[in-house]
């Protein structure tokens, strides 16, 4: 009786059927950043430091919200003019319009001969998957549509390429044993792939290494891409933060656009505005005139219509303020600073510490080298756990830190434990 009352309910509310419609979906695994956040935020260790973490943490290691952000956050906040409609499908002109001169420069060709197209994308991740999903679409593959990137790298960009049915396969980037860039392996890959191949280049402080190629080295990548009629796809999620000058980190994407480079950029105010929970981005296609761009960019609608319909309001307002106010973006180019050189700063100190103070074994350069927020160490997996396990440093198995991790108050407790890790006196248990 008790049975056929259970099935009786089951039945009217639907739960047996749900339980079998969805029992084969396999349980995912959690995503290791978040994760690593979770374990350091249940960790009760006084020191514990957080490297695993990729965004800018001010000296007391607590978000930093830019006081250019506050300004325009309160000029919008007395405007009675704004309202809460719908924004147009690619986005607030004035932003788009302004982000584009941003990465691709102020007197671009490219934007004076109405050859650039720009949508506003959900931050640097929705850039990511619109630029993708349009080659999905367009791009004129040979062979099965593939995307050569860079090993490592952002662990996402497999997904976001998988996801629209482009097969990610990796060309050599990094070199373990100089801890630096493997340029001959880059180029020979640039030379071995088929002509037409999409390359995805990280424009600036390459994630997860920090270690970017010089300019002679991207005059020498451009013109292998040049002579191979590859395709761009330029991710640029740390424009400003790298070196501390927005026009510098922006070199390689225009010295490709001035080289007539086929090519798209990705582009992202989460890192350089310090937004990132505002999903401020953009994707600009830049094509070889004005009416090829014309279609790119009805085609981009289309795209845009069906997944987002019309991105969101609020973060683009706040950037395209900031962008398009002398004074405020003047502002803005000190905040940016004060982050890129407080990083700066904290290389210099970890640097030091280890050779000067501590005599750690091994060749620190690349800590002062690498640039942006990350910075591969060298160490390994094993070393990267002792880490985590004994010394309540949080960092990603492969080696990589947050260098905004880092402060004046704990940069010290972690060159001690690096030291003590690579002299093997710290073990896991
Ligand atoms: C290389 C790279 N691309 C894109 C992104 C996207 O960031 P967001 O979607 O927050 O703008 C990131 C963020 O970590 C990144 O490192």
């Amino acid at each position: 009786m008790a049975d056929r009352l259970k099935q009786v309910v089951s039945h009217i509310t639907g739960t047996e059927m749900s339980a079998e419609l969805w029992q084969n979906v396999p349980l995912a695994p959690p995503d290791s950043i978040f994760q690593l956040t979770a374990a350091y935020k249940a960790d009760t260790f006084k020191d514990k430091v957080n490297l695993g973490v990729g965004a800018y943490r001010d000296n007391d290691n607590k978000p930093w919200v830019l006081p250019v952000v506050k300004r325009a956050t309160a000029i919008l906040l007395n405007d009675e003019t704004l309202d809460h409609e719908y924004l147009p499908i690619l986005g607030l002109p004035e932003y788009t319009a302004a982000a584009a001169k941003l990465i691709l420069g102020a007197d671009s060709a490219a934007i004076q001969e109405a050859r650039a197209v720009s949508a506003q994308t959900i931050s640097g991740t929705g850039a990511n998957h619109l630029g993708a999903l349009f080659l999905s679409r367009f791009y004129n593959w040979n062979g099965p549509p593939k995307v050569y990137i860079s090993n490592p790298t952002w662990a996402n960009h497999f997904a976001i390429f998988r996801n629209v049915g482009i097969e990610p396969v990796e060309y050599a980037y990094y070199d373990p044993k100089t801890i630096g860039l493997d340029f001959t392996g880059f180029i020979a890959a640039l030379e071995a792939a088929p002509e037409r191949s999409v390359f995805l280049l990280h424009a600036c402080a390459h994630n997860p290494t920090g270690v970017d190629p010089t300019e002679e080295q991207w005059k020498a990548i451009a013109q292998v891409i040049g002579a191979k009629k590859h395709y761009t796809f330029f991710d640029c999620a740390y424009q400003g933060f790298a070196s501390g000058d927005l026009d510098k980190d922006a070199w390689a994407v225009r010295y490709f656009v001035d080289q007539g480079l086929p090519l798209l950029v990705c582009q992202s105010f989460a890192k350089n505005a310090g937004l990132y929970g505002e999903r401020v981005g953009a994707l600009h296609v830049v094509s070889t005139n004005s009416e090829t761009a014309n279609r790119v960019k009805s085609q981009l609608s289309v795209l845009q219509r069906s997944e987002i319909s019309n991105p969101p309001s609020h973060g683009a307002r706040l950037v395209s303020l900031i962008l398009n106010n002398a004074e405020l973006f003047e502002e803005w180019r000190r905040d940016i600073r004060t982050m890129a050189e407080r990083i700066i700063q904290m290389r210099h100190e970890l640097y030091r510490l280890l050779t000067q103070e501590l005599h750690t074994p091994g060749n620190w350069d690349h800590i002062i080298n690498q640039i942006g927020m990350f910075s591969f160490t060298g160490i390994k997996p094993s070393q990267s756990q002792a880490l985590v396990e004994v010394a309540h440093v949080y960092l990603t198995a492969n080696g990589r830190i947050s260098m905004a991790g880092l402060n004046t108050h704990n940069v010290e407790y972690f060159a001690r434990q690096l030291d003590a890790v690579v002299r093997g006196t710290l073990s896991s248990s």
